[in-house]
């Protein structure tokens, strides 16, 4: 699979799952900005592409700053001099009970998961309409917005309005050639878990997961990589669960006990 000559702009690029997604497509020899808040993480993601020969640039941008997104998604797509593919990978989670949330935690997890998102997606589609550009727009989602787990009331529906976005979005920008798609990855080795996952939530995840295991950053960045090329020109709407079987998985009996 080849990128070469399209250009691509990933939110949340300086670590974890945007950081692979940004190696991936840089390997298939797309340009690359990578979109981040951490100033210094994303300059240092940015330049260790550059040393590896790619094409890639840093953006410093909060999400949560949503006025700003559009100008910048704009801003990067012109220093590239185009942009085919849009990856909006950012986001924030939070694990409580419901009879604890606040409303303000909605308002700080929809700001970037779901406001922030779609400033950049609406952006990124216009440019690529006036361009002409049949592009490729991927949301990173969640099982969680898939499956109602306990502790995730604002991150999890946070991730289901991503979903009904991307189907939403995936209609109204057919006709222009543009596909829309989001994955819903299940547990990912990043910082994101290993700050939020206790040794409970991770035997819960393990016990769950047909595959016995969390997955890696590159797993995601595999679909995404599908998701852009040429391979998946017909494939739009769709929500592509890179999750070790969790979002399929109904009662769990080993096999050895069902007779
Ligand atoms: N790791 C998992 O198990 C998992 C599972 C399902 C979904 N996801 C989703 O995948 C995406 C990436 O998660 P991750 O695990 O790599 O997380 P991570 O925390 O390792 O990386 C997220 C990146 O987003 C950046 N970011 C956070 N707030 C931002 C803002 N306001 N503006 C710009 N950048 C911001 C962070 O600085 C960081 O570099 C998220 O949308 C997350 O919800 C992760």
């Amino acid at each position: 699979m080849t990128l070469r000559g399209k250009r691509a702009l990933v939110t949340g690029a300086a670590t974890g799952i945007g950081r692979a997604i940004a190696e991936r497509l840089a390997r298939a020899g797309a340009t690359v900005t990578l979109a981040d808040i951490e100033a210094e993480q994303v300059e240092g993601a940015a330049a260790a592409l550059r040393a590896r020969g790619a094409e890639s640039r840093a953006l410093v941008l909060d999400l949560a700053a949503t006025d700003a997104v559009g100008p910048a998604v704009t801003a990067a797509a012109r220093a590239m001099g185009g942009l085919e593919i849009l990856i909006n990978n950012a986001g924030i989670a939070m694990q409580k009970p419901v009879l604890e949330h606040e409303v303000r935690d909605f308002e700080r997890i929809y700001r970037v998961n779901v406001l922030g998102l779609f400033a950049a997606l609406k952006a990124a589609a216009l440019w690529m309409i006036e361009h002409r550009v049949p592009g490729r727009i991927v949301n990173i989602a969640s099982v969680a917005g898939l499956r109602g787990s306990t502790g995730r009331a604002a991150y999890g529906s946070s991730k289901a309005a991503v979903i009904n976005l991307t189907q939403v979005a995936a209609q109204e920008l057919a006709p222009h050639g543009i596909t829309v798609n989001a994955i819903a990855p299940g547990p990912i080795e990043t910082d994101l878990v290993r700050a939020m996952h206790t040794e409970r939530t991770r035997a819960g995840w393990l016990r769950e997961v047909p595959m016995g295991r969390y997955g890696e950053p590159e797993d995601v960045a595999a679909a995404a990589a599908y998701l852009v090329s040429d391979a998946a020109g017909y494939v739009t709407g769709h929500v592509l669960a890179v999750d070790g079987g969790f979002a399929s998985a109904g009662l769990l009996i080993p096999t050895a006990d069902l007779a």
